[in-house]
């Protein structure tokens, strides 16, 4: 039996590490053929052996910084050119500058924006002629559970994360004709290495961060991958334009 994206094609975008790998590895597992994409070209290298090795995936790879349009482009054309096709487009590169709003720098500001929506707009916005071409696309972000519970320190975060949970639902009305969906995942706290890190260094920051979970743990980066290769399927075919928390019950509706 054919696996669930056989003959698919998927960029995943942050995939050198962290979540993004963890979807990869997943979409591979399915019978997906990947492009990964990250500014890390070490992590990317090492990703994409990994992936070829452990899961027998065929893969491509495109490193740089996906908030340069150009950068993106040269992202989504590559799935084109290494496998004739783009069906799913994950955009999960991005990552918090976790401070209060009062101590952020106009740096750190603007790296917050770039990282979590410029790479989100600029992918989705060279993926959809793409998808529409062929009436068929699965786009997949990550998004952020902070945005709806306001999770304190992450207001510049929350900004970029709403961006993309705001992008989800204007894309999702405007493309539902075409055969493309575009969702949201929306994690609280997970397992990732930097997390393991923390829960090393400062316990009383991971065990705040649990605090207002539930279910009393972080989602394991697995958990959020299962949502991802849902919504990234064709079974997920009446699933569009949705907001959907991994979050142990952290914000419930
Ligand atoms: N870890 C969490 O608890 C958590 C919670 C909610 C949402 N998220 C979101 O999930 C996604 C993955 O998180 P993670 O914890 O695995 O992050 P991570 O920092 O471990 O990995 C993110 C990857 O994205 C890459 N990246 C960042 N900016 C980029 C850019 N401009 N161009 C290309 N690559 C870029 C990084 O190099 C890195 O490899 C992020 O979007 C993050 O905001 C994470």
């Amino acid at each position: 039996m054919n696996k669930k994206l056989h003959d698919n094609v998927a960029v995943v975008t942050g995939a050198a590490k962290g979540i993004g790998l963890a979807i990869a590895e997943r979409l591979a597992r399915d019978g997906a053929k990947l492009v990964i994409a990250d500014l890390d070209a070490g992590g990317l290298k090492e990703a994409a052996s990994r992936l070829k090795t452990e899961y027998g995936a065929e893969v491509a790879s495109c490193a740089g910084d996906l908030a340069e349009q150009s950068i993106a482009e040269k992202t989504i054309n590559l799935a084109g050119e290494a496998f004739g096709r783009l069906d799913i487009l994950v955009n999960n590169a991005g990552g918090g500058i976790i401070k209060p709003f009062s101590e952020h720098s106009p740096e750190t500001l603007r790296t917050t924006i770039d990282r979590n929506l410029w790479t989100v707009l600029w992918c989705s916005w060279y993926a959809v002629p793409k998808m529409r071409a062929q009436r068929y696309g699965r786009i997949v972000n990550l998004g952020a559970d902070s945005v709806r519970n306001g999770l304190w320190d992450h207001a510049a975060y929350n900004a970029a994360k709403g961006g993309v949970h705001g992008l989800t639902t204007g894309m999702a009305r405007e493309f539902a004709a075409d055969g493309i969906t575009i969702n949201t995942v929306a994690p609280c706290a997970v397992n990732t290495p930097q997390m393991v890190a923390i829960t090393k260094s400062d316990p009383a920051l991971a065990a705040k961060f649990v605090s207002v979970i539930p279910m009393g743990r972080p989602a394991e980066m697995e958990e959020v991958a299962s949502m991802v290769s849902y919504l990234a399927s064709a079974e997920a075919s009446f699933v569009t334009g949705q907001v959907i928390s991994v979050n142990g019950g952290s914000t419930m509706l």
